[in-house]
């Protein structure tokens, strides 16, 4: 049987550092409140001319490529999650195998948003299972600062998000032993409008442009924040446990909890519930804020380059996001 295997991973970060106290110069906010809310302290923003959403992935995937032992023209095929593409259309995807030599191979972009990554990774780990493909870069990269609101009344966001980037090489291996044992994809659209950015949508009427208004604010980010808070404390341990159940182990056989980092009170509450110690769950939305789909494959890479994910740990990734989604997928390093 064919497996898939996580054998190199890499992250990149911009470098311009935005610090609570840089933002209570911007909007009525405190270090403080933020603190305590989501346990951030810092974010990084792009710094505009130097990163793009592509260039940004391209550095991470650089990174993930040799350390799986191979070059970019052993790729073939790219999932890419974001949804914070530097064009409308195509996705970066399509310019990161460009900056990267790979041209030819398929790319798919994924918009699953804060569970971008794993539902990437699982279309991935399918590819490969059916022996279409044998080695597989997945990423996730987002610059989300452009579209914040960094006034009062945007402030309830714009604190939470940062911008970096992350990825996989997944490969083709046929020892059971490390592989990736399973992943789970979850959503319930009746929620999508509890955490959304509806412009530039599609379905406007042909004046909606033409008449567009500078003031108009269709186009920032609106988060029911109780709402998504509510249900991601379910779903997470949710979801979880329904990858435990599915390969016969329990919360104790899990090494290194690697979650979605939305905000740091949900990851202590997930850890909780599943009676976890602290220094199983990675945690690193201190640094970064939330980078949605970038944040998973960031936070893994840092958990690896510190020694925290070994030869034969069982690892756990979760998220929980927009559209509403969530998943996981567990992995035997
Ligand atoms: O990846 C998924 C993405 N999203 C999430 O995971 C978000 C999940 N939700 C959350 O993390 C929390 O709901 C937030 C951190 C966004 C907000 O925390 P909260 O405890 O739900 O606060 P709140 O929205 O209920 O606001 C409490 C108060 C309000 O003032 P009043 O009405 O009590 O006077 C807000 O106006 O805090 C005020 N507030 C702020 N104060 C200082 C909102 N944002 C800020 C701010 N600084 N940045």
């Amino acid at each position: 049987m064919i497996f898939s295997k996580i054998t190199g991973i890499g992250h990149y970060v911009p470098e311009n550092v935005i610090t609570n106290q840089y933002l209570e110069t911007l909007m009525d906010t405190s270090d403080a409140w933020i603190t305590e809310r989501t346990g951030i302290k810092e974010r990084r923003y792009f710094t505009y001319g130097k990163d793009t959403n592509a260039s940004m992935a391209a550095e991470a995937s650089k990174i993930a490529i040799e350390r799986a032992g191979i070059t970019p023209q052993d790729i073939d095929f790219i999932v890419y999650a974001t949804i914070t593409p530097d064009y409308y259309f195509p996705g970066p995807g399509f310019v990161m195998q460009r900056e990267l030599g790979m041209q030819g191979i398929g790319v798919l972009d994924i918009r699953d948003q804060c569970s971008g990554f794993i539902y990437a990774l699982s279309t991935a780990d399918q590819f490969i299972k059916s022996g279409m493909y044998k080695n597989i870069l997945v990423v996730g990269s987002e610059i989300q600062s452009t579209f914040l609101n960094t006034s009062n009344e945007g402030r309830g966001v714009a604190v939470i998000f940062g911008d970096g980037a992350g990825a996989v090489v997944l490969q083709a291996t046929e020892n059971a032993q490390h592989r990736i044992l399973s992943t789970h994809l979850h959503a319930d659209g009746t929620y999508a409008e509890e955490l959304y950015v509806k412009d530039p949508g599609s379905s406007r009427s042909k004046r909606f442009y033409d008449d567009l208004v500078e003031d108009n604010k269709t186009g920032d980010v609106f988060m029911n924040g109780s709402a998504v808070f509510k249900h991601a404390i379910v779903r997470f341990p949710e979801v979880i446990r329904e990858a435990l159940d599915k390969n016969g182990l329990k919360p104790e056989d899990i090494d290194l909890l690697v979650p979605h980092q939305a905000n740091l009170r949900i990851s202590e509450y997930v850890r909780q519930q599943m009676k976890m110690p602290e220094e199983k769950v990675m945690n690193n939305i201190q640094k970064y804020g939330n980078t949605t789909g970038a944040s998973i494959p960031i936070a893994l890479c840092e958990a690896w380059e510190s020694g925290r994910v070994k030869d034969g740990d069982l690892i756990c990734l979760a998220a929980f996001g927009s559209g509403f989604t969530w998943g996981s997928a567990l992995i035997r390093w």
